[in-house]
């Protein structure tokens, strides 16, 4: 008899890679992250039976086979993108690393450089994961943290905060997390932590795919909100 995958039957929604806020028609602000992790999330979700859509910011990798990807450009497109699925979504894993803030005004044609300075105003984008946990009837949502100090403390504050499932949590700073090959996560829930260590983002994502499917399972055993 073939055992069950643990995700099997289930549709899980990854978002991944970094966003691109405009301030001109040449320039933005954007981030490190390669897409690397959300992807390898996504793969890993497949292989454990789950229907994956992929959200995904500008990177330049290929789609793993079967996952349906969606690309975006700005966090305003990720969240709106994001919301679209979300009422088709049991389990949300928020891998992407989402500009906090955007240029208050984008300018319609280059910016010339007059004098030494030059001041854009920003102002705060919306915070995708936390609107998706505040849903009447969210989907197991998962969030990550990205971290250069205090990683546990800090992780654990945002998925009290933000109303999280569970959040894994990776230091990042110079040559760590964004744009590696490896990467280490603590993974975090209302009652207990993992320790995954250093390993390859695909064997990290697998592992982090099968706690998220024993809590997913064992709170909807428990009849919570899963
Ligand atoms: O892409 P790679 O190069 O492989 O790098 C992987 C990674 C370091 C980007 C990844 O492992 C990671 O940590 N992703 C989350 C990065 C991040 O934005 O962390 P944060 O602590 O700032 O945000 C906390 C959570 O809120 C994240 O799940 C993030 O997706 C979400 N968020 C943040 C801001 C915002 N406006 N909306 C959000 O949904």
């Amino acid at each position: 008899m073939s055992r069950a995958e643990p995700l099997e039957g289930l549709r899980v929604l990854v978002t991944a890679g970094p966003t691109r806020e405009a301030i001109d028609p040449v320039r933005y602000i954007s981030n490190r992250s390669s897409g690397k992790m959300g992807f390898a999330v996504a793969r890993a979700a497949r292989d454990a039976g789950a229907r994956v859509t992929l959200i995904s910011g500008p990177v330049n990798r290929s789609t793993p086979k079967g996952v349906w990807r969606v690309n975006v450009d700005s966090a305003e497109d990720m969240q709106k993108a994001v919301l679209q699925y979300v009422p088709d979504t049991d389990i949300f894993i928020a891998a992407a690393a989402v500009a906090d803030y955007r240029a208050k005004e984008v300018s319609p044609r280059k910016i010339k450089k007059a004098g030494d300075g030059l001041s854009i105003e920003l102002v705060r984008n919306p915070d995708i994961l936390a609107t998706v946990a505040g849903q009447p009837e969210p989907p197991f949502t998962v969030g990550f943290a990205a971290e250069t100090e205090n990683v546990t403390d800090n992780a654990r504050a945002k998925l009290v905060h933000k109303n999280l499932d569970m959040i894994a949590a990776n230091q990042v700073g110079h040559n760590q997390a964004f744009d590696q090959d490896d990467n280490a996560l603590t993974v975090i829930w209302d009652e207990g932590e993992q320790t995954l260590p250093l390993q390859s983002k695909r064997s990290l994502a697998m592992a982090l795919i099968g706690s998220v499917a024993r809590l997913y399972r064992s709170k909807r055993a428990k009849g919570e909100r899963a």
